[in-house]
């Protein structure tokens, strides 16, 4: 019955869907700034918007969607901001672990490298691949410790390994942490780069772009990104 009303709202909504959707979380920094708050609470209130946009990207029937939460250049950032994104990361995992009805059908997985991440949340992500991995619903990639050029490097050196002397494009986009092809990159915050994010996958990306700062970004928001992109005339170059 769910995956029934699934449908029925899916086709009612949009008649066409991105299969592997992009969401560069942009604009925590100044959304707390604006409030006189420090940076910290943007990054918590981006979180609960991250909830919120997964939850609906799994209602509406969305294949999968890849977060990006935290680049191989964020380690750069201070400490203390360091140290609240992973326990972010981690408090996700534990409430999406504790409470699986709260996080529906929705299937989690990690890209990123590991060398870097904290043994305790490396441990809970692999949980969740693993608690999550039979359900049916949206893929939800997180991306942490995560960069476009380390993803191919990544996946080129696997192939190395393989043995391989030769590799083709499918060798690369069989060995990356997500679907190949990404349809479209949602970018807040008025910034309009892809800082390193599904290089490989974005060949064929459509962009769309908002002033909307992360942590107001709502179902709203992502419904007009979507209504866009269903008017949008893809050619792949042909
Ligand atoms: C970039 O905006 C945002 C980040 C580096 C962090 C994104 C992470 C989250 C939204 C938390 C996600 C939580 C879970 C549980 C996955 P910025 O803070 O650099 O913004 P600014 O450009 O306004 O300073």
């Amino acid at each position: 019955m769910a995956l029934f009303n699934k449908k029925t709202e899916k086709k009612a909504e949009f008649s066409t869907l991105p299969n592997h959707l992009g969401i560069i979380m942009d604009g925590n920094g100044r959304w707390a700034k604006k409030r006189g708050l420090p940076r910290t609470a943007g990054h918590k209130q981006g979180a609960e918007s991250f909830k919120k946009i997964a939850q609906e990207c799994d209602r509406l029937g969305i294949k999968e969607v890849t977060f990006y939460a935290f680049s191989t250049e964020n380690w750069k950032r201070p400490q203390e901001e360091v140290n609240q994104l992973m326990k972010l990361f981690y408090d996700f995992l534990i409430e999406a672990k504790e409470n699986l009805t709260a996080s529906g059908q929705v299937r989690v997985r990690f890209a990123g490298e590991r060398e870097g991440i904290h043994s305790e949340l490396l441990k809970l992500m692999d949980e969740a691949e693993a608690e999550t991995a039979e359900r049916t619903g949206t893929i939800v990639n997180l991306a942490i410790n995560y960069g476009g050029r380390q993803e191919i490097v990544a996946a080129v050196n696997k192939l190395i390994k393989e043995g391989k002397t030769e590799i083709t494009e499918d060798d690369i986009s069989n060995n990356l942490y997500t679907s190949a092809d990404c349809d479209l990159i949602i970018r807040p915050s008025g910034e309009e780069r892809l800082s390193n994010f599904l290089l490989w996958q974005a060949a064929y990306s459509e962009f769309w772009y908002s002033d909307v700062l992360w942590p107001d970004f709502d179902e709203k928001d992502l419904h007009s990104a979507l209504a866009e992109f269903e008017k949008r005339n893809r050619r792949f170059g042909g």
